[in-house]
C-alpha cells in the first residue's frame, strides 16, 4: 500500500471509489452525493483537487482531498474502501488524514485549518488531529421525519413579518449571520461566520453551489421587523436527496430571541418540504450549543449521529 499525490490519477481512477462513497452517504445520512463526486470528478480531471490516494495493486481505495480558501484550508473528504488487504481501515484513514493536514500545516500562507467529517463517527479519526494540535468539537446530525408530525402553525407576533427568501435579502441576510454569531462557538469552528465578507462567502457557498446539496429557495425564509423593516431572523435549507431537506443555517438576531421566531421559521421550512411530498429534514449542531438542541427536540427532531469538527489555527 501506498499514498500518492490525488493529481497522478485520473478522474476515471477515483470513478469506483466515489460509487461506493456517494452509496455510503445515501444509507448513512439520506443524502444523495451524486452532484458532489461529479463536482470531485471535474477537479481530478483538470488535475486540480489537492490530496491523497491510498493504492494498492495499482489502484485507488481511499482518498482524502481539500480545498484553499485564501489563508484556511478545509478537509473536503476521506473515505477508505472497507477490506483493504496490507493494513486495516483505521490506520489508512489515519495516515491519508496525517498527509492532507501536514501539507496544509506547512502550505506557505495558511495559518487555519478546519475539518468537518460528517460521514465519520466522533473519535474515529481523531488522532492524527489532536496529534498535531487540533481542537475537536463534536457536531450532532439530526433528523425530523415529517409525516410523523402533525403540521403546526406556530403563531407569529404582529410586528414581524415572514417572507419568502429571495435574491435581494443576500447583504442583510450576512449581516444577521454576523451579529448571530458573535461570540458564538460555531464561530470558532466556522471562521466565516467572524465578518460581514466571511459570511457573504458563506452565503455564496450555500447559494450558489452545489457542494452542499441544490439550495432550495422555496423551503428558506427571512423574518422582518416591521417597525425598523430590518431582517432579524434567516433560515436556509437545501435539498440533499429528491425527498429530504438539509437546514444550512438558522440564526435569529440576539435581542429578538426566545420569542418563538426560530420555532416559526423552523416550521415555515417543514410546511414548505411537506407541500411538496419530502420526506425529512436533516440539520447538523454545535453539542455544546444546548438551546438550540433543546428547541429542536422540542419540535420533534431526533439526534442520529455524532461527528468532530477540527480547528488548528498556526
Ligand atoms: C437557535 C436560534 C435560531 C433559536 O431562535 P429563537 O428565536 O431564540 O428560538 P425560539 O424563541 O423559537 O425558541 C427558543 C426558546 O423559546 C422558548 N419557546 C419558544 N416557543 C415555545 C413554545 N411554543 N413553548 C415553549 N417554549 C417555547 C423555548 O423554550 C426556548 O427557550 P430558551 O430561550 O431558553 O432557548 C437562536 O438562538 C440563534 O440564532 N442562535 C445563534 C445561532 C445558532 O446557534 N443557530 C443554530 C445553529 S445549528
Amino acid at each position: 500500500m501506498e499514498i500518492l499525490d490525488l493529481r497522478h490519477f485520473s478522474s476515471a481512477d477515483l470513478r469506483p471509489l466515489l460509487e461506493e462513497e456517494t452509496a455510503m452517504w445515501g444509507s448513512t445520512l439520506s443524502w444523495d452525493y451524486t452532484q458532489s463526486a461529479e463536482m470531485i470528478l471535474r477537479y481530478m480531471e483538470a488535475k486540480i483537487l489537492p490530496g491523497y490516494a491510498a493504492i494498492e495493486r495499482g489502484s485507488i481505495f481511499g482518498y482524502s482531498f481539500f480545498v484553499y480558501e485564501q489563508s484556511k484550508g478545509v478537509i473536503g473528504d476521506l473515505f477508505v474502501r472497507d477490506g483493504g488487504r496490507t493494513a486495516n481501515r483505521l490506520e489508512i484513514e489515519e495516515r491519508l488524514l496525517t498527509h492532507v493536514i501536514e501539507t496544509l500545516q506547512q502550505s506557505p500562507g495558511i495559518h487555519r485549518v478546519e475539518a468537518q467529517l460528517l460521514a465519520h463517527e466522533t473519535g474515529a479519526v481523531a488522532r492524527p488531529f489532536l496529534a498535531q494540535g487540533f481542537s475537536k468539537h463534536p457536531r450532532v446530525f439530526m433528523k425530523f421525519e415529517i409525516a410523523q408530525h402533525p403540521q403546526t402553525a406556530p403563531p407569529l407576533a404582529p410586528e414581524f413579518e415572514l417572507r419568502p427568501w429571495s435574491e435581494d435579502q443576500y447583504q442583510s441576510a450576512a449581516a444577521v449571520i454576523t451579529a448571530a454569531y458573535r461570540g458564538h462557538i460555531d464561530s470558532e469552528i466556522n471562521d466565516q461566520y467572524r465578518t460581514l465578507t466571511g459570511s457573504l462567502r458563506f452565503l455564496n457557498n450555500i447559494v450558489r453551489f452545489p457542494g452542499c446539496g441544490a439550495f432550495d429557495p422555496r423551503a428558506s425564509f427571512v423574518i422582518l421587523d416591521r417597525r425598523s423593516r430590518t431582517l432579524i431572523g434567516v433560515i436556509l435549507c437545501s435539498q440533499v436527496r429528491a425527498d429530504v431537506g438539509h437546514v444550512t443555517q438558522v440564526c435569529v438576531l440576539p435581542e429578538y430571541r426566545s420569542a418563538g421566531l426560530g420555532v416559526v421559521l423552523l416550521a415555515a421550512t417543514t410546511r414548505s418540504l411537506r407541500e411538496r411530498r419530502f420526506r425529512a429534514i436533516s440539520l447538523t449542531v454545535t453539542q455544546a450549543n444546548d438551546r438550540a438542541i433543546a428547541l429542536y427536540h422540542r419540535i420533534g427532531y431526533e439526534s442520529k449521529r455524532i461527528f468532530d469538527a477540527f480547528v488548528w489555527e498556526g
